[in-house]
């Protein structure tokens, strides 16, 4: 196979699992990285998730909607020297998904780092829910999954190395009124976590999901004013979380020696639900 990186690009270095091959920078410099996708990966808590892992080491590629264009702007702005890229990309297509992320792992290599954390609201309660609201919401939220998670499962398996990671919501786990769409596709999130989890464990690959609580972004500034401030005052910690403290968790989880964490869900909440 052609090695995407040119030559003398060969070495691997010990560790559990394959180690990632040693890959040159886009300054020029070698470095042993592992290459990151990461959907939604311009937006609050996909930004703060490239940061992490590219912070941690990993070559990091943002995927989002191709007409973000100030989100992606900032994205490149804020990333003071950071290893990060940006594809458009469309996770409700598979086509785009198939095309797109096999270019990135021509270009950048193989990828083994996998986070899912698109994902779009369209609040209504059921009795006003278009049919639009319902289709959008379990396509990006939760088609997506299979559309990403399809195209890369079978080369990490090959390789014996991967990490996954889902970001549900702790809606999925509670309900939330005007939620019936997001809640279903994000608990539908647990059921495919799950199940990948169990055909990829024995083939070093770790399939998580990770369930945040109301995170300060975008999408919850858009709550009513009213409600927000009600869904605040109850969070246990006295505060909404921000994307960072998401983000500490998701690299947790892609780390190559997180290789015993698989099929689980980690709620990152701040206390909102409890459980064992
Ligand atoms: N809880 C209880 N009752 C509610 C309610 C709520 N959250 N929202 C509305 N109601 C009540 C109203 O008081 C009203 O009661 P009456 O008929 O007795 O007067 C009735 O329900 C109105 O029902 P509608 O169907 O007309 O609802 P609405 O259109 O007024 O509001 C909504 C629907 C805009 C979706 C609103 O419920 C809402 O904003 N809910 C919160 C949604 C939310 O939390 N979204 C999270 C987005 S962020 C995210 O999802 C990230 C993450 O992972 C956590």
């Amino acid at each position: 196979m052609e090695n995407p990186f040119g030559a003398g690009l060969t070495m691997q270095l010990t560790g559990s699992g394959p180690a990632p091959m040693l890959r040159r920078s886009n300054r020029g410099q070698s470095m042993n990285q592992r290459v990151a996708v990461v959907t939604g990966g311009v937006g609050g808590l996909g930004a703060s998730i490239c940061r992490a892992l590219a912070d941690a080491g990993r070559t990091v590629v943002a995927t989002d909607l191709a007409h973000r264009g100030d989100a992606i702007e900032a994205f490149l702005d804020d990333r003071n020297g950071r290893d990060m890229h940006f594809e458009p990309m469309d996770v409700s297509r598979f086509e785009d998904c198939a095309d797109t992320l096999s270019r990135i792992a021509e270009s950048r290599g193989p990828i083994d780092i996998l986070v899912n954390a698109a994902g779009i609201t369209r609040d209504a309660s059921l009795r006003k829910m278009s049919v639009e609201q319902w289709r959008s919401v379990l396509s990006v939220d939760l088609e997506s999954v299979f559309n990403t998670c399809r195209q890369v499962i079978e080369p990490m398996m090959q390789r014996g190395f991967g990490r996954i990671v889902n970001i549900s919501s702790v809606n999925a786990q509670t309900g939330q009124f005007g939620q019936t769409n997001y809640a279903a596709a994000k608990a539908g999130m647990h059921g495919f976590t799950m199940s990948l989890a169990r055909e990829a464990a024995r083939k070093g690959v770790t399939v998580n999901s990770v369930s945040p609580g109301y995170v300060d972004t975008e999408m919850t500034r858009a709550i009513r004013h009213d409600i927000r401030a009600q869904i605040i005052e109850s969070i246990p910690v006295g505060r909404i979380g921000m994307p960072d403290d998401i983000a500490r968790v998701v690299r947790f989880l892609c780390e190559d020696d997180a290789d015993y964490i698989t099929g689980a869900n980690v709620p990152v909440n701040g206390g909102m639900f409890m459980s064992f």
